[in-house]
């Protein structure tokens, strides 16, 4: 007996950090990663195989606290116990690099469980779930990583409202870069918490800028602006800069992109090491980007063509 379940990376294209503090955020499924997690039938205790721990589950690493939970919490949903299958978890989204690889880990998980016991999954248990999981792992999650986990199109995400997708009407590419660093979601979540104890103006002012531009640039998605799309993600990023959140690699990413043919560039989801962004006008600009991001240290890169979500 052997059940899959499945889960997609998510792209922030504006938001993250502001999303935190009510205002909304763009976000795109991004199906370049994924995690695929199998549940096979075995005899005895559960063991675990995945990128960082192969063995048995009960003991695995405190750094995979928020899959172990999530395990636990779903097997209590299913009211089954926790033995005799393994769970392997193969992934192409780089962890803690702001692709939302944790949430996508959790309902990856979640539905490979309930597909082994033929259970059906509703999207508002799936969503519970990846919560508690998402808890562990970033303390105070906006919801907009659970959310992109159970979406097939973009999504304009204001925390605690109803969820609006829409579609990504823009004639442009999205290139993603790796820096390779480890990103440092929670990290940079709480050290924004602490600024706005500090500097509580400033840091207000800052975060409602972000949302102004969020809501332009979904505006200037939908109306195929790409190059205003361009300058309100380059103005986003000098302020998650600002806020603290970026770092020297993705600076230096940020700058390689602009200085070649990039509409605009910022960093994407957590900061402080991740993934950025930058917006092409055409292919041949994304290829040019992408290798200038690969010259300029990226350890990764992958094109993405908008409207096709
Ligand atoms: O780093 P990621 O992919 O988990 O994205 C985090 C996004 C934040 O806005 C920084 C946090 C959140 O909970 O929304």
């Amino acid at each position: 007996m052997k059940a899959t379940g499945t889960a997609n990376g998510k792209i922030i294209l504006m938001g993250e950090h502001s999303v935190v503090y009510g205002e909304p955020a763009v976000a795109i499924p991004f199906p370049a990663t994924s995690i695929e997690t199998t549940i096979k039938k075995i005899t005895g205790p559960v063991t675990l195989d995945c990128f960082f721990y192969h063995g048995p589950f009960s003991q695995a690493p405190e750094r995979l606290l928020n899959v172990t939970t999530v395990i636990m919490k779903t097997l209590e949903k299913l009211q089954q116990p926790l033995e005799n299958f393994s769970i392997t978890i193969k992934s192409t989204i780089p962890a803690e690099r702001g692709m939302g690889s944790s949430a996508a880990v959790a309902a990856a998980t979640i539905r490979a469980l309930f597909n082994y016991f033929k259970k059906e999954l509703t999207t508002a248990c799936l969503m519970e779930l990846t919560d508690i999981s998402e808890k562990i792992a970033h303390g105070n999650p906006s919801g907009l990583d659970t959310a992109m986990t159970s979406s097939q199109s973009p999504l304009f995400f204001i925390k605690g409202q109803p969820i609006i997708p829409f579609s990504l009407n823009v004639s442009a590419y999205l290139v993603v870069a790796d820096t390779g660093v480890t990103g440092q979601t929670k990290e940079a979540v709480n050290s924004i918490a602490l600024l706005s104890q500090r500097s509580p103006e400033k840091t207000t002012a800052a975060i409602h800028t972000l949302g102004k531009l969020t809501r332009q640039a979904k505006l200037a998605i939908e109306q195929n602006r790409p190059a205003d799309l361009g300058v309100y993600m380059n103005e986003a990023h000098h302020l998650l800069d600002f806020l603290g959140v970026s770092n020297k690699e993705l600076n230096q990413l940020v700058a390689a992109a602009l200085a070649t043919d990039a509409l605009g560039a910022k960093l994407t989801g957590g900061g402080r090491g991740g993934c950025m962004i930058a917006l092409a006008d055409n292919k041949t600009s994304a290829d040019r980007i992408s290798a200038a991001l690969l010259k300029a240290g990226a350890v990764n890169t992958w094109i993405h063509k908008m409207g096709e979500d």
